[in-house]
């Protein structure tokens, strides 16, 4: 009876999806294996969790798939830019972008990173209790700030982070049935998710007007973003340039922040793997700060850093919809169903993480890593969508790691809830409230 009412819901599982759905997909997975057919609302769906098969997906058969509802929903924010477009302009825009996170860029980006971070750090003091993951926030916008548009907007960084909380809160409804009646009937949501749009839209255009009127070559992607020209040596226009620009600010700092809040969590609940960190931070780098070349020197904060990145991946759904009919194993997906890849599932996959609820960061030395498939890792992603701010993220979560936890510890302040919050991105549900310690004197030099 229950099953009978369930199929002829016109929600389908989208209520039990919408409550929990990184809880509700790895149930789903566990229960009924690699391939899990569900709908959610008028959408047929399909969970796709074998390695192989997403491997297949994203990179062999990539062609056959376009971006999944909801990143054509993120439009409304993001308009036409890198995360959101498709075909040729997908393509053009994508050429014009990549130079901005070659190697010899990073090493530059490196020394903002730090230095974003060194403020931070001296801003804190011994016994503070803060909202680590509004802390990350601010910190992570700040660098994207001056990293990428030369500019500080550190001081706009709570209304930045308020409008981003009022548009994560609407979208959830954006990806409701119906949302296109919900947006034109202007409910209260809407218009604040409209507020919040433009005060977005004010600082983007606003760093624009500013460099157009300069037109300083400041050698950052903002300029490259103005002064790239195609073959017919067309420019972008200042609507493509805000969509391009608001969407690496956004996509920039937003997973990278949840990226490092629970980084610290992970961290405060297993002290044995945050003492190898200070070990390690105290042996490399000698109390001086770190610099791009140090990471390499750095394998177990990075690895803590990718550990931290397979328990709490930032995207944890990667979605696409079907072209044309396509086949896995002996199922034939219908054109225009959704397959969704998860990485919070693939990632606690026993077959691939032998205990896989366990935080491990020693899975990422050298030598631990073979017979491991390839997308049995995927927090970024694959194929011509994979991330473009990958190396960008490496660098910064691992920076910003080394240059905090030289000097502070975090422990989480007692009784404080820790859930997560899947919305666009894995956010926590309550904040992340914990408390900063200094490290003992002996153990630093600066
Ligand atoms: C831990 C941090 C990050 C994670 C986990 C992450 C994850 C991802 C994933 C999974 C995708 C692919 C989505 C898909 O295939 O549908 C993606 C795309 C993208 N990411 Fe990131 N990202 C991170 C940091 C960054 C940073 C720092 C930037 C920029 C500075 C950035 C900019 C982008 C852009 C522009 C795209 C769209 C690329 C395209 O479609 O061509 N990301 N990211």
């Amino acid at each position: 009876m229950l099953r009978l009412l369930r199929v002829l819901s016109p929600l389908g599982d989208l209520p039990r999806f919408r409550g929990n759905p990184n809880g509700f997909l790895l149930d789903a997975a566990r229960k009924s294996g690699d391939l899990v057919n569900f709908r959610l609302a008028a959408q047929n769906v399909f969970l796709v969790s074998h390695p192989d098969a997403i491997r297949d997906v994203l990179v062999t058969h990539q062609a056959n798939f376009t971006k999944s509802r909801m990143l054509e929903r993120a439009k409304v924010l993001l308009g036409e830019g890198l995360l959101t477009s498709e075909g040729e302009l997908h393509t053009r825009q994508r050429r014009l972008v990549q130079p901005a996170f070659h190697r010899d860029r990073l090493a530059r980006y490196a020394v903002d990173m730090v230095a974003c971070s060194a403020n931070a750090r001296a801003a804190w003091c011994d016994g503070m209790e803060m909202d680590v993951s509004k802390e990350m926030a601010r910190l992570t916008l700040a660098i994207v700030g001056r990293t990428l548009f030369s500019t500080d907007i550190s001081s706009e960084a709570d209304e930045i982070g308020a409008a981003m909380t009022e548009i994560f809160s609407l979208f959830d409804t954006l990806l409701m049935p119906f949302s296109d009646w919900i947006q034109k009937l202007r409910v209260p949501s809407v218009r604040r998710f409209e507020e919040a749009r433009g005060k977005l839209d004010r600082i983007v255009y606003g760093l624009i007007a500013e460099r157009r009127q300069t037109g300083e070559d400041a050698g950052d992607l903002l300029s490259m973003l103005l002064l790239a020209q195609d073959e017919d040596k067309t420019r972008m226009t200042d609507k493509q340039v805000r969509d391009e620009a608001l969407t690496l600010l956004i996509a920039g700092h937003e997973t990278t922040a949840n990226a490092l809040t629970w980084t610290w969590y992970l961290l405060s609940q297993n002290p044995e793997a945050e003492a190898r960190v200070h070990k390690e931070l105290e042996t490399v780098l000698g109390g001086g700060l770190p610099t791009f070349d140090d990471m390499e020197r750095l394998p177990y904060t990075t690895g803590v850093i990718s550990e931290a990145l397979r328990l709490y991946p930032p995207a944890w759904a990667i979605g696409r919809r079907v072209k044309q009919d396509y086949t896995i194993g002996d199922r034939t997906i219908p054109a225009k169903s959704i397959l969704l890849m998860s990485p919070w599932v693939v990632h606690r996959d026993p077959r691939w993480w032998p205990e896989p609820e366990r935080f491990r960061p020693e899975r990422w030395l050298p030598g631990e890593t073979e017979g491991r498939p390839k997308f049995a890792y995927f927090p970024f992603g694959g194929g011509a969508r994979t991330c473009i701010g990958e190396r960008f993220a490496w660098a910064e979560g691992v920076l910003v790691l080394a240059t905090l936890a030289q000097r502070w510890k975090m422990g989480l302040v007692p009784g404080h809830p820790v859930e997560t919050r899947a919305v666009i991105t894995l956010r926590t549900r309550y904040g992340m409230k914990m408390k900063v310690a200094a490290r003992p004197p002996q153990n630093r030099l600066n």
